[in-house]
């Protein structure tokens, strides 16, 4: 086999090494699941990816050879039972869930449906076929907002239905695990961007987030980015967050995984599962952003618009744990993030 295959269940007949270990990665045709894939593969991992297909396509993986991929639902728990049973599981990277904040706000119900009821069937699965390694895609969002870095002993408060399934579904992952003894990490994302070339993105809508907007205007199908606010106390009165490359979110996860399989290493873990930060620790505004794109290609047009609902002044990582547990900090700088952008339009 040297090119992905897709489809269900004709692949489970496809490949199947008995002896081999997989892993498994949920939403692998996303954004964030296609690098991690490619990641992964480099690393000489077998992988199954699972993607319902809802926000992507299957072209994110098409230049990535030997990914077996099943368009199925993660709530469909016959065809779960049946990967589970052709295929020896060893770890799950769980990062399907539906992400929209704005959609959660308006129909919380399919998100907690779709993001809650998905995750406690894995579970499930995973119960029944004894695999007890789990780490989970969450999100700085769960986070009581502070002017300060957020560490992941801090409060915790998400303020849409987003951010809250997030929250439960961390809290489901760690009962499961605890009652499994097995092994979870739990990954709060800051905010990825940038990408690579070869893998092509494919969402079916545009998310809302503000690299996306960067990228139509640079490609003029939108004639001006909106700021959302510039009257905030900052700097220059634009949000700070804290953008991450996406090459080094990956690492992360790499780390992560690492982390999980090395027993030794594990056994230090004061509980079962544990939960690490991936940013950069360090916060950039909105406009320090766009100069950063007027540097290196052309101004991005903008006009300031009101402020969006639900959004923050300042959201940045402490990284410290990721640091001493995982071995893991952030490597590239804000300008190898605009740069990947710029070459990717
Ligand atoms: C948003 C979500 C968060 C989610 C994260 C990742 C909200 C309130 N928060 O975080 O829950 O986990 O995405 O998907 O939606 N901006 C503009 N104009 C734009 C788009 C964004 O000015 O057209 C600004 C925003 O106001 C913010 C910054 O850019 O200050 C980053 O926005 P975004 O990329 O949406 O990330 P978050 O707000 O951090």
């Amino acid at each position: 086999m040297d090119r992905y295959i897709f489809g269900f269940p004709e692949m489970l007949e496809i490949v199947n090494d008995a002896k081999a270990k997989y892993i498994l990665v949920t939403g692998g045709c996303g954004y964030i699941g296609s690098h991690l894939i490619k990641a992964l593969l480099i690393i000489g991992k077998k992988i199954i990816n699972i993607d319902n297909l809802m926000n992507s396509t299957e072209n994110s993986l098409k230049n990535l050879p030997n990914v077996v991929t099943c368009h199925i639902s993660l709530s469909d728990e016959n065809s779960l039972d049946q990967i589970f049973s052709k295929y020896r599981i060893e770890t799950v990277f769980h990062l399907a869930g539906l992400k929209s904040v704005k959609e959660s706000v308006l129909d919380p119900l399919k998100y907690y449906d779709n993001n809650i009821i998905s995750t406690i069937t894995l579970l499930k699965i995973m119960k029944k076929y004894n695999v007890g390694q789990i780490i989970f895609s969450s999100s700085a969002t769960v986070y009581e907002p502070a002017l300060k870095s957020l560490q992941e002993t801090d409060p915790i408060n998400p303020k849409t239905p987003y951010g809250r399934t997030k929250y439960i579904q961390e809290m489901i992952i760690e009962d499961f695990i605890n009652s499994e003894q097995g092994k979870g990490i739990i990954l709060r994302y800051f905010n990825p961007i940038g990408c690579d070339p070869e893998l092509i993105e494919s969402p079916k809508n545009i998310p809302e987030n503000l690299a996306p907007f960067i990228i139509k205007v640079l490609k003029k199908e939108l004639p001006f980015l909106t700021i959302f606010g510039n009257d905030y106390d900052t700097t220059d009165g634009t949000c700070i967050r804290d953008y991450i490359h996406i090459d080094d979110l990956i690492d992360g996860h790499i780390a992560a995984l690492n982390y999980l399989q090395d027993s030794k290493k594990v056994d230090i873990f004061k509980s079962s599962s544990e939960i690490f930060n991936l940013g950069t620790g360090q916060g950039y505004s909105v406009l320090e952003i766009l100069k950063e794109f007027e540097n290196q290609h052309r101004p991005i047009p903008f006009k300031i618009g009101e402020r969006r609902k639900g959004d923050v002044p300042v959201v940045y990582a402490n990284v410290e744990k990721a640091k001493l547990f995982l071995g893991w900090s952030s490597k590239k700088s804000l300008k190898e993030m605009v740069k990947s952008i710029i070459k990717s339009v």
